[in-house]
């Protein structure tokens, strides 16, 4: 079936027209408002596993009680780190973890977190002044960093999480030689150097080199990370990536990069990188930050007022939110072509190193959790929705970090000393575990469109949207249907194979402000669906507020 065939069909069946299918079918008689087709023969390119990383800062409750307990804590722990962050971690095949921020990492010195911990230095923790302190909030290492979690502590973390370590450098306060000496500590083998032998010291030796990949050069170098320009940053990068031992990793640098759409820094990164280097072999990736959080609706953009409740929203806030979030397909697409005028062979990968809802503070578990907040269902569907953006580009998007890992923005976890909980958007990451990996293939979506009223306006949100991959014999489709009150019934069709059986999994709560919490784990979790499926097409029921995940067998 041709592309207009498809929407001609789709069109009939917005209009309300019956859907006749084969017998067995328990929906054959209802009418199909949505049409999904998933064209197996249109590959987009190979999911990076990488895409589903995480990022944890030294900020609020991030790494002192949510990460490190300590080893003389009563919550179970290997050597002072969280065992539950740790099983959940695995559980859903977390790939990569960034360390230690974020702009913290622009003010910390890894020299102060290795060796015996009685000796590592107190400082002054970048976010120690942050305005969004709850009043009264006591001193700790929030404040005042212990450096109790240092390079040996997080990458153990990372060992055993299964995950890899992805390390950023601090450009704006130190030198291309103390990254040229945090990568000999990681990196170089067991005796040769004095940073192998300082790494096999304190009360978490480690004797073997981690062979660190993933390196970031700064973070938000337009910004907390040094205030400079594109063309000054592109210099510093040089500097600091132009000279290192590798013992044989293939190490990975990732340029810091640009706050939402600024095509400014992309172009003025990419033009001075190009007259000096016609080669864009030294890079990896280049970053990208993208937060949901203006609820403004046209009316203020100002960085504090204009955000909203985690739990608390209307339905204009909800619609909104997305809206928000769904950007991150223009933002994809806007960086790719300006760096492909450059990077002709597209050397350069995305690395979308922080993204995920910013709401205002009021929704944390604890005062000592800056930046923490609730995590509802709305939160759920914002992942899905980015996830699935990332993976229809996963010929541009190398790796992504959702921000961050637990008890602060976006989490996927919230704990306070023994009590931990998951939040609906680890369900969604576990959900996708699927698609790691596979060959994402071009999917069409066909609905009808949300409609809400933003500003006394009518506005519009696409209806359903989602993405599909191919794993060997195993088709996956995950889908989101944003509509707060309307379920949308798809016929699904599969181009190129026969569909065989199909299984679903859905997260959906009747209410979409729905969240879990210390008193109420489990008040979220995803169900199994049965699915309908006959001469190679499959109906489904897609709830409001829901994020779906279909597993179809190809024959
Ligand atoms: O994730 C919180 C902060 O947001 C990070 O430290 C910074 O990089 C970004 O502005």
């Amino acid at each position: 079936m041709k592309r207009r065939q498809f929407l001609q069909g789709a069109a009939a069946i917005s209009a309300g027209i019956l859907v006749e299918r084969a017998s067995g079918l328990t929906h054959s008689s209802v009418a199909a408002d949505s049409r999904i087709e998933i064209l197996l023969g249109e590959e987009i390119g190979t999911i990076s596993p990488n895409i589903y990383g995480h990022f944890a800062e030294h900020l609020g409750g991030v790494v002192y009680d949510g990460i490190w307990v300590g080893e003389n804590s009563k919550v179970p722990n290997t050597g002072g780190i969280r065992n539950a962050l740790v099983e959940h971690l695995k559980r859903i095949k977390a790939p990569v973890i960034r360390w230690p921020g974020g702009c913290f990492a622009d003010s910390y010195d890894w020299r102060d977190g290795i060796g015996p911990r009685t000796r590592r230095p107190r400082r002054t923790n970048f976010w120690a002044d942050a305005q969004e302190w709850p009043k009264g909030v006591t001193n700790g290492p929030w404040k005042f960093e212990t450096n109790h979690f240092g390079t040996n502590e997080f990458l153990r973390f990372c060992q055993l999480s299964g995950a890899e370590g992805y390390l950023a450098a601090n450009v704006r306060g130190l030198t291309a030689q103390n990254l040229y000496e945090w990568i000999e500590y990681c990196n170089s083998p067991a005796g040769s150097t004095t940073g192998a032998e300082q790494r096999s010291s304190g009360e978490m030796p480690v004797r073997d080199p981690f062979r660190v990949k993933f390196w970031g050069v700064g973070n938000e170098s337009w910004g907390c990370g040094g205030n400079l320009t594109a063309e000054e940053y592109s210099v510093e990068y040089r500097r600091f990536t132009a000279a290192v031992p590798r013992y044989g990793v293939d190490l990975s640098f990732v340029a810091s990069g640009s706050n939402g759409g600024d095509a400014n820094w992309t172009r003025g990164f990419f033009s001075r990188m190009a007259e000096k280097n016609r080669s864009f072999n030294g890079i990896y990736g280049f970053g990208l930050h993208h937060y949901a959080w203006n609820l403004g609706f046209g009316k203020t953009n100002d960085w504090f007022a204009a955000k909203g409740d985690a739990v608390r929203f209307t339905d204009a806030e909800h619609y909104e939110l997305l809206h928000e979030a769904d950007r991150m397909e223009s933002l994809i697409n806007e960086h790719w072509t300006i760096m492909g005028e450059y990077d002709r062979q597209h050397h350069v990968k995305l690395v979308v190193d922080e993204w995920g809802a910013w709401y205002k503070p009021g929704s944390e578990v604890n005062p000592t959790h800056l930046l923490g907040q609730q995590s509802t269902m709305r939160d759920a569907l914002l992942a899905s929705l980015t996830l699935d953006t990332f993976n229809r580009h996963a010929d541009k998007v190398g790796m992504a970090n959702v921000a961050q890992l637990i008890n602060c923005l976006h989490s996927l976890f919230l704990a306070h000393e023994d009590k931990f909980i998951v939040t609906p958007t680890f369900h969604v990451f576990e959900m996708f575990v699927p698609h790691m990996g596979g060959r994402a293939v071009r999917t069409i979506f066909s609905a009808p469109e949300v409609q809400y009223t933003r500003a006394d306006r009518p506005a519009e949100f696409w209806g359903l949207s989602g993405s599909a991959s191919v794993n060997g014999k195993q088709l996956t489709l995950t889908v989101t249907n944003p509509h707060l009150t309307e379920t949308r019934e798809a016929e699904i069709a599969v181009r190129g194979a026969r569909a065989g059986t199909a299984r679903a999994q859905v997260l959906s709560m009747p209410d979409v402000h729905a969240h879990n919490t210390f008193d109420n784990p489990n008040a979220v979790q995803p169900r199994s669906e049965q699915v309908a499926a006959a001469s190679g097409v499959i109906a489904f029921r897609f709830p409001p507020a829901s994020v779906t995940r279909l597993q179809i067998a190809l024959d």
